[in-house]
């Protein structure tokens, strides 16, 4: 599945900066299984979480520039890029309020994730403000909101003002049709990205590739993981 020039918006292969990659080998192997998998662009985007990922800028900034060395080496195809997954706690709600939240390569669009289940009242509405502002927010993983997924209405409303980006695992998953591929099936969501914490997530990374090109067809998979996600790094809401 190589060279297809895939953009990857969700990824954890920062070394010591969160949950993802440990050391900076652990990174290189990390990138290479998604060169294999026919990724050419990747955003590590290490957590943003008060209390639990408190990696300071600098300590992220040391990391992005010894991993880009070790790829100038092992690995010169692979184009890494800078962004974060900021949670929706108090560092988002301040850092909203001074805009001062970290993009994706300083630009415009940032990623968000939520707490697992309900989606917080009026978040569409607080996103519709952001939007105003000039920024693209970028939805990771909605499938894992389960009130949002269920209530089709305010998926269409929060989807008219953040991008919704699946995770390809749950896109693979072996058994039964879940959220994730409703919400890719429905052309709900806007792009799939790969979300490794580990090199070991390669497999299901690729299981979730197969089923966007078996169940969608190839276009499906150049819309939802090189055009999509190009527009979305400049600041753009595919339709
Ligand atoms: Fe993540």
């Amino acid at each position: 599945m190589g060279g297809k020039g895939f953009v990857d918006l969700h990824s954890h292969v920062l070394p010591g900066v969160d949950d993802g990659a440990r050391s900076l080998d652990e990174s290189l192997l990390m990138l290479r299984a998604l060169h294999d998998v026919g990724f050419r662009v990747v955003c590590a985007t290490p957590h943003q979480k008060a209390d639990t990922f408190p990696a300071t800028t600098e300590q992220i900034a040391q990391a992005l520039a010894d991993v880009r060395r070790g790829l100038a080496t092992e690995l010169p195809a692979m184009e890494l890029s800078l962004g974060a997954e900021n949670y929706f706690d108090e560092w988002f709600y301040d850092r909203v309020q001074d805009l001062s939240l970290p993009c994706y390569d300083g630009r415009k669009a940032f990623l968000v994730e939520l707490t697992p289940g309900a989606a917080p009242p009026r978040l569409e509405d607080l996103l519709f403000g952001l939007r105003t502002k000039g920024l693209l927010p970028v939805l990771a993983h909605p499938e894992r909101y389960r009130d949002l997924v269920r209530d089709e209405e305010r998926l269409q409303r929060v989807a008219r003002v953040a991008a919704l980006v699946v995770d390809l695992a749950a896109l693979g998953e072996l058994f039964g049709s879940g959220p994730a591929r409703q919400l890719v099936t429905s052309g709900l969501a806007h792009a799939a990205a790969s979300d490794m914490h580990a090199a070991s997530d390669k497999r299901s990374i690729a299981r979730g590739l197969a089923w966007i090109e078996k169940k969608l067809g190839s276009a499906a998979l150049v819309r939802l993981l090189v055009e999509n996600p190009r527009r979305i790094l400049v600041g753009e809401l595919p339709d």
